[in-house]
């Protein structure tokens, strides 16, 4: 089966490279963007302000190939790519959660971006804590890669 999504706006972001980019809106604090969402999807903005965050989903663009076992941002060690956030996937779709601040007709005002520049956008949906807040979740391999060290800094030198 084949499926084929259209676009229905693209990201505007300070990163036009890869290279040195945060890796998740958590590490992306403050960073400013916005999501330009295409003339015929306006309408499906409505009632989107009162909502603090907005989950952004993207087309990965710039993703190039993938491998099964990558080795993650936060890691030194293989692990499977479904086990992590890696990029680079059979289809790289990105999910972050940013802070939306404003909306102005097609453009969505965001902080905390973690998405390159010309980024297309698939969807928009509120984030709701109720919904995707898991108390009690555990972090696998990430739960020790932490309790080592976090080396997103040294990745990105
Ligand atoms: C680890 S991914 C996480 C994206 C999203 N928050 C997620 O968890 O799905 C973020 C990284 O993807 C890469 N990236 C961002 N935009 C991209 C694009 N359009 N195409 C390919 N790679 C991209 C950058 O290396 C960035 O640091």
């Amino acid at each position: 089966m084949k499926i084929g999504y259209q676009p229905i706006g693209v990201v505007h972001s300070p990163f036009t490279e890869i290279e040195g980019m945060p890796i998740q809106p958590s590490r992306a604090k403050g960073v400013s963007g916005t999501a330009e969402v295409f003339p015929q999807y306006v309408e499906g903005l409505a009632d989107l302000e009162g909502f603090s965050h907005i989950i952004l989903l993207c087309h990965l663009h710039r993703s190039r190939g993938f491998r099964l076992k990558v080795v993650p941002f936060l890691d030194t060690e293989l692990w499977g790519l479904f086990a992590t956030r890696a990029p680079n996937r059979p289809n790289p779709i990105g999910l972050s959660v940013v802070c939306l601040v404003d909306i102005e007709q097609n453009r969505l005002s965001v902080k905390d971006i973690d998405i390159l520049d010309g980024t297309p956008v698939l969807d928009i949906k509120p984030y709701v804590p109720e919904f995707n807040e898991r108390t009690e979740a555990t972090l696998g391999w990430l739960g020790s890669a932490r309790k080592r060290k976090a080396l997103s800094g040294e990745r990105f030198k």
